[in-house]
């Protein structure tokens, strides 16, 4: 079969996508906070590492209650980020470079001042009213106990209107009601207008939550939610070639094949977390620090690779802004920072599906561990206060907090060794890791040995071989405790790739590769026997037999 077949022709199987958040980035203009022109001015990094396409998180007009996933203007640029040109001359400078612009629509709620809200809380009559979800009521007595995301219930009172409106996030940030077939036009036609602008694609945002029934108490994966999809891909995403993916928590397998269905009916592929949420005490809630079960973790990717193989597409990712830095988290971000940070990125990029990095990721970038007054993330500030009240002790919250905080992906970008990071000839809007001096991209782009260099050999590597994309996947060594290793195949060649996930030396039983096997990439200078595996080595083997 020939590889457009295998692949039906999908240019974002082969891709590697790389997640920008805009604020975080690069600042341009010295206010501290980075924007498009920021961006624009990276490009030729972004070039250079090989990626195909930036997921940018939210630039519309925002009065940033969550940096921007408020969004009171869709079609819009916030001044903060600069402006509708900036955006157009972001589109096509990526262009010429090859790399397509991916714009984060957050659907699920606006922000409290968009012109909607602003109308439809005026009376019940208001055409807008409708475009929310409002429920009677008195004030003091909540339709029902829900809570909102950041804290607090998840009802606000509205005196003109005599009603509750529902929020699943902060207040500033109430729930579209995706019931209304009006509310749906407009969105379709809001995003019809930015594909003719030229954008590669869409990132949605909660996407499993807009059909949500709180009568019910329903969240996520509301009965209406794949109907509303279906037509939403069909009014806008299927009339161009884009790629969109959905941000999915509540996503399994089998829902995973509806979502990302390759009959294309409704959206590229699932952003699903199932992995990504191993290490917290069952049953709690993230801040509840566990140890992570690697056993559990293994089980499942295992089930997801072959689940999705063939029925659908899943993105590959240990990072994104919500996320703590994965090499402080599963990695080791101190004497085996630069293997380890290798490893996990040889483990991710060999599997099946779309490969995301965050920015920083391919530099190794750590966690941070400030004291409160230097965070700035509403979850986290949240938590705080909630935790403290609920009788938990400084040290306790903040242990969380230095685990897990969406702040430590979003401290800027370590570009040099100079001021700042070089991220700002300002004040940064967060402070920069102390760690800057040590770790930045300067100190890497020429090192054949550096975290950049082993992500940017590895985008090629999955450009050139459509192992990488259509191979079937096979677990090896399930039960043991330290080793990932696994097999992938299609047609006649074979991937083998096998990890030390621990930061001792270990025996590993599998035989070693025979002569027809080639060392893709490594994370150790010297090859060794595959028999005893150092701290964090991680090797990618590939066979091809000769072609008749
Ligand atoms: C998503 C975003 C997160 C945001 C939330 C509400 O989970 O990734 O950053 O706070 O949605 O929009
Ligand atoms: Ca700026």
């Amino acid at each position: 079969m020939d590889r457009e077949k295998v692949t039906q022709n999908k240019w974002w199987k082969s891709a590697v996508i790389y997640q920008i958040y805009p604020r975080s980035f690069a600042d341009s203009n010295g206010d501290g906070i980075g924007d498009l022109r920021g961006i624009i001015s990276k490009l030729d990094y972004l070039e250079r590492l090989g990626i195909d396409a930036v997921w940018l998180s939210p630039v519309c007009k925002s009065p940033q209650d969550d940096n921007g996933y408020d969004i009171s203007d869709y079609q819009d640029i916030d001044p903060m980020f600069g402006t509708l040109e900036d955006m157009e001359e972001l589109i096509r400078e990526a262009g010429k470079r090859h790399i397509r612009i991916i714009m984060d629509l957050v659907l699920n709620h606006s922000s409290d001042e968009h012109r909607w809200f602003q109308e439809a809380k005026k009376s019940r009559e208001n055409p807008y009213h409708d475009y929310y979800v409002w429920r009677d009521g008195t004030e003091g007595v909540f339709p029902n106990d829900m809570r909102a995301a950041f804290g607090g219930p998840a009802w606000e009172w509205v005196p003109e209107v005599q009603q509750y409106y529902f929020h699943q996030f902060s207040v500033k940030q109430p729930d579209l009601n995706w019931e209304n077939p009006r509310l749906r036009r407009e969105i379709y036609d809001m995003i019809n207008w930015w594909t003719a602008k030229g954008v590669g694609g869409f990132r949605l945002d909660v996407i499993d939550q807009i059909a949500k029934e709180p009568d019910k108490k329903i969240t996520n994966n509301g009965p209406r939610l794949h109907e509303f999809l279906r037509e939403l891909s069909r009014e806008t995403f299927q009339k161009a070639d884009l790629v969109t993916v959905g941000e999915a928590w509540g996503a399994t397998i089998e829902l995973a094949k509806l979502y990302s269905n390759p009959d294309n009916s409704e959206l590229s592929m699932v952003f699903q977390f199932e992995h990504i949420g191993l290490d917290q005490v069952e049953g709690k809630e993230k801040w509840d620090l566990a140890p992570l079960p690697f056993l559990k973790l293994k089980e499942v990717f295992a089930r997801w690779q072959s689940g999705l193989h063939g029925k659908g597409w899943n993105s590959l990712f240990w990072n994104n802004h919500d996320l703590p830095r994965i090499v402080s988290r599963w990695g080791n971000d101190g004497a085996y920072r630069v293997e380890s940070a290798k490893m996990l990125a040889i483990l991710l990029h060999g599997l099946q599906g779309t490969p995301y990095i965050y920015q920083g990721e391919e530099l190794g970038m750590t966690n941070v561990q400030y004291e409160i007054e230097d965070y700035r993330d509403i979850e986290t500030l949240h938590l705080y206060e909630e935790r403290l009240k609920k009788g938990y002790s400084r040290e306790e919250v903040m242990r969380s907090i230095h685990a897990r905080s969406r702040d430590n992906a979003r401290t800027p970008m370590q570009w040099s060794d100079g001021e700042n990071g070089g991220f700002t000839k300002g004040t940064p809007w967060i402070k920069v890791n102390p760690n800057y001096r040590q770790i930045n991209a300067d100190g890497q782009l020429g090192d054949e040995d550096s975290v950049f260099s082993c992500y940017k050999n590895l985008i090629r590597l999955r450009k050139k071989y459509p192992v990488f994309v259509d191979g079937d996947f096979q677990m090896l060594l399930m039960e043991d405790e330290n080793i990932f290793a696994y097999t992938r195949e299609h047609e006649d060649s074979r991937l083998l790739v096998v990890c030390n996930f621990s930061g001792s030396t270990v025996n590993c039983p599998l035989e070693e590769p025979g002569a027809s096997m080639r060392l893709l990439i490594g994370n150790y200078r010297e090859e060794g026997p595959i028999s005893t595996l150092r701290p964090y080595e991680a090797r990618m083997y590939l066979s091809v037999q000769r072609e008749i």
